[in-house]
């Protein structure tokens, strides 16, 4: 079950980092930006150019990812097992409309669809929370953080 938090978390900030295992057992992280919440379980990117972490689901087909609201610091840490739907096999053209819908001609980029049921779901928050710290506070101060990076 993914809290209602968390699927709101991913529709505004729906860059997740997506850990994977390598053939040789080593670990792969890599971001996709793609990110939609299909259902309570179930949540899905976009593969457009990501040949490294498709070849790691093939022979290892659990994921881990990771999104982190940069503004008040918290996120969630997602796990599931994949289930790969490619372009012109059954189910991707009921489902490419959602990433149409979000992202509009970068769908038609979207060789497959990688699918990700969710067996965990754990919060995280930044050490600053531990010491007092509110969600207003760590807004305002990446809000100003932000701005002087791109006024
Ligand atoms: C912010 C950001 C968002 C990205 N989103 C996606 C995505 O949704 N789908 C995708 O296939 N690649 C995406 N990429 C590109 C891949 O991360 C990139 O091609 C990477 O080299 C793939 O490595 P891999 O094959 O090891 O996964 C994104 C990259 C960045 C920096």
């Amino acid at each position: 079950m993914i809290p209602a938090g968390v699927k709101t978390l991913i529709g505004l900030f729906p860059l997740g980092v997506v850990a994977t295992v390598t053939s040789e057992g080593r670990p792969a992280a890599s971001p996709k930006g793609t990110f939609l919440v299909l259902d309570d379980q179930t949540i899905a990117y976009g593969d457009i150019r990501s040949p490294g972490t498709r070849s790691n689901l093939d022979h290892m087909p659990e994921l881990e990812v990771v999104f982190v609201d940069p503004f008040k610091r918290k996120g969630a840490r997602l796990r599931g097992r994949t289930r790969v739907v490619e372009r012109g096999a059954s189910g991707f053209a009921e489902l490419i409309g959602n990433w149409s819908s979000a992202w509009g001609d970068l769908a038609d980029r979207i060789g497959a669809l990688v699918i990700i049921e969710i067996s965990t779901c754990l919060p995280l928050a930044t050490p600053p929370y531990d010491d007092g710290a509110t969600e207003a506070d760590m807004i305002a101060t990446y809000q100003a953080k932000y701005k002087e990076i791109y006024p």
